[in-house]
Formats: structure tokens, sequence, C-alpha cells
């Protein structure tokens, strides 16, 4: 164990500890819009909603199993002539298989790169070498919200997505339980930002998540969540919202805004 705490402290010591870690790639675009509403995320149509529909499909070092689904990242792209200095931000809601480029981006993510009235000229070009970073996903007069997924019945099956998840963190854990009852129940992640669980508790329910933080774990508390008749569909405000940063570990490191 103490090796273990040795290594983790060269490792933090010798690149700097950074919020925002700087990384060079291309990315590429969706030519079919419908590509947005079948994310590995499962966010379904309603990512044709988030961030303006500048969303984009991540490799697997981003998509972490489904703990990157929701994260926000700022992109911009390398061609000066073309490209404005702050690019844009887009939300992971897919999984990109293709390991020639981190992101593909879907076209009005990828057109948002480009100077107004440039748009065509960067979906001419198609691929473009660009930077990004990871940045806090900022929602406005919004809180976390719970979907219930369609898969759900009573008694004996919950499952749940997370939306509009604020910070710069993954959940990494989800526990269940009835409103004012010490009895949780964990929760699994079965694909994307769903979580599930075979032990439903009875009653109004409310969840507590551990989210990555600083270089830690923190525990938040949605202490009324889901009422008692709860509706498969239907998307319930958790009360609370995320606003921690996981700190990374990296050697270019941006922690200012692209302006
Ligand atoms: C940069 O953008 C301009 C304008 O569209 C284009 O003509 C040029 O080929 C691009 N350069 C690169 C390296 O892609
Ligand atoms: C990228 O994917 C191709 C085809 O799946 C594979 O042949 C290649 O080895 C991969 N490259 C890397 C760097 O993983
Ligand atoms: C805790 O909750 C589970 C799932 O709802 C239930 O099966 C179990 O009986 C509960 N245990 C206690 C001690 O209440």
């Amino acid at each position: 164990m103490a090796i273990f705490f040795c290594f983790l402290f060269f490792l933090i010591s010798s690149a700097s500890a950074c919020d925002r870690c700087v990384h060079q790639t291309k990315v590429a675009y969706f030519s079919k819009a419908s590509a947005l509403s079948s994310g590995a995320c499962g966010y379904g149509s309603l990512a044709l909603g988030f961030n303006g529909g500048r969303v984009a499909a991540a490799v697997p070092s981003l998509y972490k199993n489904g703990a990157g689904c929701g994260a926000c990242f700022q992109v911009r792209c390398m061609n000066t002539s073309l490209c404005t200095k702050q690019g844009t931000k887009v939300i992971v809601t897919d999984l990109n298989k293709n390991n020639q480029t981190d992101f593909v981006l879907s076209s009005r993510a990828f057109r948002a790169l480009a100077y107004k009235g440039m748009d065509q000229d960067i979906l001419k070009l198609g691929l473009v070498d660009v930077e990004y970073k990871r940045i806090p996903c900022v929602y406005k007069n919004q809180n976390l919200a719970v979907r219930v997924e369609e898969t759900s019945h009573k008694p004996n099956y919950l499952a749940v997505k997370f939306l509009y998840q604020g910070g710069q963190t993954e959940i990494v854990a989800v526990d269940v339980a009835q409103v004012g009852s010490p009895n949780w129940s964990f929760m699994t992640r079965n694909y994307g930002a769903v979580w599930d669980t075979e032990r439903v508790p009875t009653g109004a329910l409310q969840f507590r998540i551990v989210v990555t933080s600083g270089y830690d774990g923190k525990w938040i508390w949605a202490k009324n969540v889901l009422p008692a008749d709860w509706k498969v569909g239907a998307i319930y405000d958790s009360g609370v919202q995320i606003t921690d940063i996981a700190k990374e570990g990296c050697s270019q490191c941006d922690d200012g805004s692209w302006k």
C-alpha cells in the first residue's frame, strides 16, 4: 500500500496537478443526424437537445465504459484561417470505436469550430487537427436529473439514467433507498449512463452517488428524488447538482479558458 501511494505521489508530482490537460488529435464528424440519437450512452433522442446538438462520440479511453457519458470537452481546431480560437464545447453521448480520432463530432459541433460563414469549408475538409481539454459541465438553473428507463418494472427492477450532470467528475457508484431508510441497495452501471438494480426499495426513493473529486471520491446525497408512484419515461429533479472537479496529472496543462 505504501509503495502504491509513493508511486501515486510520484506520478502526480512529476506531471503537474491539473484541472484541464490539453491533448492533440484529429476529429471527424457524423454525416447522419440519426447517429446522434442512437448513441452508446443511451440518451436516445434527448441527446438532440443537449448543448444545442453539439455532442460527440469519444474513444474508449474517454468513454470509460460509460463513466465518460455526459462529460464536457472544449475542442478547437488548429487551422487558424478556418477556425476560432475558442472552438466549441461538446458533450459525450456516444462511443467512438474508430481509433483514428479521439472524437467524432456531430455536424453541428464540427461546424461550430469554424468562423461564421466558413462552416461549409470545414465540412469539405471532413477531418481536422484539433486540441481539446476536459471542462466542467455547467447547467444553468438545472439540477442533476434522474430518468426512469422503460425497462423498469415494479416491484423488482429499476433502471435509471442520470441527465444534466454538472462539474467535471465521473459517477463511480450509485445507491438507492426508500426516503428516510438506511437500507441502501447498490446499483450497477448497466451500460452508458444507465444504472440498474433488482433490489428495488418500495415507496419514495432517495439516491446517494459517489463522484470522483480532486484526487478522491465524494458522496452526493439526493434525499428525495422519485415519488412512490414513479413512472417509466419520466424525468425527476434530484434537487442537487454536482460542481466538483476531478484532477488529472499531465505534462501539458491549461486551466485558463480558451477565448
Ligand atoms: C485550412 O483551411 C483552409 C480554408 O478552408 C484550407 O484551404 C486549408 O487547406 C486548411 N489547411 C489544412 C492544413 O487543412
Ligand atoms: C486501430 O484499429 C485498427 C483496425 O481496427 C487496428 O488494425 C489498429 O491496430 C488500431 N491501432 C491502434 C493504435 O490501436
Ligand atoms: C432492504 O431492502 C431490500 C430491497 O428493497 C429488501 O429486500 C430487504 O428486505 C431490506 N432489508 C431490511 C432489513 O429492511
